[in-house]
């Protein structure tokens, strides 16, 4: 029996192969000859974020609709993928990091080496190397870590004492609590959202709503749990309508944000999100341009990445999360 391909007349085979040329040509024949798996894949990994769907609001500020998003059940690893390109110049190439604090963290196997953008950056007020060619965004201000005075002997308990029945700023005439924090005292990670929304507000707790269903299970698909990071926010007040922080109320609160970093030390922090960024490494630059690397701040790395929340509104972009988080882990592990 003859072949498909030997039916073909003269004229169309030559088509198709031109035309194939042509793909090789932009380099994107694989992608013709694969993409129907790698979207049976894509579809299968989005649904494993995204199935059954609750219409609460998303507490990050910088999501104002409502949007829906499911309970999935929790990725069991963090699958491999490619690291993404960074868009930035060549990293500065990545050494591991001591041996973890803690032997709680059950990461899992990696098989491969840390992926080639696991990098360290020069401290935010250094200018990062190889910034000739392709210039990284410089920090617009004085970290978090060189604006505030360091406390000795502080501690979380210390922190809270004086953060008080705290009347700092116009937040607390619409809060319901303060979200101080939740999560380990001695956690080796930190994260940074940008401050309570509706749920937070009502159960005193960060990251309680859908964002941070996503963000909890973002941490267990690292091998983590909850309670082994520390999870806190540039504000403890929820801004009305979840809107961005103001300038006056991250003046107010930041000091306290700081306190709580320098006092748990940990290995990183996680910002989430493009008011974390700007307030705890005082870089100005789209979130996009600047997440997935790793910044020098004394001892501790600070690592930027998109909000849960931005994932929620963007389903489709989950990926970035993904990657930014394998990142984490990888570092959290020595690789
Ligand atoms: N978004 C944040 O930035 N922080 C929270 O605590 C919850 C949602």
């Amino acid at each position: 029996m003859r072949s498909m391909a030997d039916r073909f007349d003269d004229s169309l085979r030559k088509k198709i192969s031109d035309r194939l040329s042509f793909y090789d040509d932009l380099g994107i024949r694989l992608f013709y000859t694969t993409r129907q798996s790698a979207l049976v894949e894509s579809s299968a990994a989005f649904a494993a974020t995204s199935a059954s769907e609750s219409s609460a609001e998303v507490s990050s500020p910088s999501v104002h609709q409502p949007v829906r998003y499911e309970d999935s059940p929790l990725p069991k690893a963090m699958p491999k993928t490619k690291s993404l390109k960074p868009d930035v110049p060549a990293p500065v190439p990545a050494t591991a990091p001591p041996a973890a604090r803690t032997t709680a963290y059950m990461m899992p196997p990696t098989k491969s080496p840390a992926p080639a953008s696991v990098s360290r950056r020069m401290p935010a007020s250094a200018p990062p190397v190889a910034a000739k060619s392709n210039p990284l965004p410089t920090p617009s201000g004085p970290s978090l870590f060189e604006a505030v005075n360091k406390i000795a002997g502080d501690t979380l308990l210390k922190i809270r004492d004086d953060l008080g029945d705290c009347k700092r700023c116009k937040l607390h005439q619409t809060r319901t609590n303060i979200v101080f924090a939740d999560g380990n005292p001695k956690a080796e990670l930190v994260f940074v959202g940008e401050g309570p929304g509706h749920d937070e507000d009502v159960q005193g707790l960060p990251f309680v709503g859908r964002a941070g269903k996503l963000l909890t299970q973002m941490i267990e698909a690292m091998g983590l749990q909850r309670q082994d990071v520390y999870i806190c926010n540039v504000v403890k007040c929820r801004p009305p309508e979840n809107r961005t922080p103001e300038k006056d109320e991250v003046d107010a609160c930041s000091p306290f944000l700081y306190r709580q970093i320098e006092s748990i030390k940990p290995r990183l922090i996680c910002c989430l999100g493009a008011p974390a960024v700007r307030t705890v490494l005082g870089i100005k630059e789209g979130i996009t341009k600047i997440r997935g690397q790793f910044y020098n701040f004394g001892s501790t790395k600070a690592l930027a990445t998109v909000h849960p929340a931005y994932i929620l509104r963007n389903p489709r972009e989950e990926k970035i999360l993904r990657e930014d988080f394998e990142k984490i882990r990888d570092f959290l592990k020595g690789a």
